[in-house]
């Protein structure tokens, strides 16, 4: 039963794995915007990562971060803001891994030239979510997806490589649906999101188009979740990946709250199954066991909710630090079988905590680029 509240401002790191010997050099694009702080936040303090580069725009290059961000969350760190801030080239960030919070337009040329320069690149924009040789993960729902890794970089000729994370509202989705989906089989699912400001980016929607209001569209989301939904439910079969054979309806809506995304979810069974049969199998789920040993990894990835108001974005979206989805309204569906409610953190699960996570099963996998 999850009942944390409130956003996670430092959570504190799991240090289960025996760290490595040395932690790698890790850089932030796009370090000024809302989700580029969510990682220097994260990775500030991090067993396995130094944060050593941070960078963003023309606008932002040559200047000290503390002069050109906008810091969202308590105190800027000192050491950090005496960082200045590079440009998006890979001749001026240095480190082998990099977490990439740029915007999708932007992202699509810098990516590929870290990508192209030996750097493992762990993006968070759409990008290359839906390429062929790109793999679209969440750990503990398709940890297999990262061996595509190999076939990118062979067919592309990079010696680093780009691993996505998924949309911030698929992923909360993705995560409840993940275990329905090997139990019972998926057939159709209707998806009605109720996303937060913060995953708009920073200064994100005007407050007047917001407070008091519900805008019920946000640009390209439904087809984001349509489409990456069936992709990090599907499989790798080793040389491609096979989606789930499952259509999704999706609808977005922005609402005045700020951090975490509530997913309201009608799901199709191919194997009929009660409300109570699908709460056992979200109970007893917890994902493989190389990712709940990693730094990131929440005591839960999933928490199921017997209340009947919850869960709540302001109550809930804590969880876990951020990275625990929660799960509640479990019930039978009047024309399909089950209906559910799923809330994850945008900016921590499903933004700079889960491409960390992403990292942390790379690098316990030996997969991970050395400093040059
Ligand atoms: N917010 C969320 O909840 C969320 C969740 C999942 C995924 N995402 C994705 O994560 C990415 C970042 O989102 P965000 O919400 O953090 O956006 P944001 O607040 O608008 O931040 C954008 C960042 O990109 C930098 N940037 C913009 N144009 C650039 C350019 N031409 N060259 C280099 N850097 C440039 C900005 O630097 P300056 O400050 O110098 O302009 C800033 O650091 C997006 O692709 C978004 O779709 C966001």
């Amino acid at each position: 039963m999850s009942d944390l509240s409130g956003p996670p401002l430092m959570p504190p790191l799991r240090q289960t794995i025996p760290p490595p010997r040395h932690r790698w050099p890790v850089a932030v694009l796009g370090a000024t915007g809302a989700v580029g702080q969510a990682f220097v936040r994260l990775l500030r303090q991090h067993p396995w990562f130094h944060l050593s580069e941070l960078a963003a725009s023309e606008r932002s290059a040559g200047r000290l971060y503390r002069d050109t961000v906008r810091w969202l969350d308590g105190e800027l760190p000192r050491d950090l803001g005496a960082l200045t801030v590079l440009p998006c080239d890979p001749q001026a960030v240095r480190a082998p891994i990099v977490f990439s919070a740029l915007d999708a337009t932007t992202a699509a040329h810098v990516e590929p030239a870290f990508a192209r320069a030996g750097r493992l690149v762990l993006s968070n924009a759409k990008s290359f979510r839906l390429e062929p040789d790109v793999p679209l993960v969440i750990p503990e729902v398709n940890a297999s997806h990262l061996h595509a890794l190999a076939l990118q970089r062979r067919s592309r000729g990079w010696p680093g490589g780009i691993v996505t994370n998924a949309n911030c509202a698929a992923t909360g989705a993705a995560v409840a649906l993940a275990p329905l989906h090997a139990a019972f089989g998926i057939e159709q699912v209707f998806v009605t999101t109720l996303q937060a400001v913060s995953g708009a980016g920073y200064p994100g929607v005007p407050s007047l188009d917001i407070l008091g209001n519900v805008v019920p569209f946000i640009a390209e989301e439904e087809a984001k979740i349509e489409c990456e939904l069936p992709k990090l439910l599907g499989a790798w079969t080793g040389s491609a990946f096979a989606p789930a054979g499952f259509g999704v309806s999706a609808q977005a809506n922005r609402v005045p709250v700020e951090h975490g995304h509530l997913t309201c979810v009608a799901i199709k069974l191919a194997t009929r199954a009660s409300p109570d049969d699908a709460i056992r199998v979200l109970e007893e789920w917890s994902g493989p066991p190389e990712v709940r040993e990693l730094p990131s990894a929440p005591d839960r990835p999933l928490a199921i909710t017997r209340r009947e108001d919850r869960p709540q974005p302001r109550r809930d979206a804590g969880a876990g630090d951020g990275m625990t989805v929660t799960v509640g309204r479990i019930r039978q569906d009047p024309l399909l079988d089950l209906r559910l409610v799923a809330l994850a953190h945008n900016v921590v699960r499903g933004a700079a905590g889960g491409s960390i996570l992403n990292a942390e099963l790379l690098a316990h996998r030996g997969e991970l680029p050395c400093a040059s």
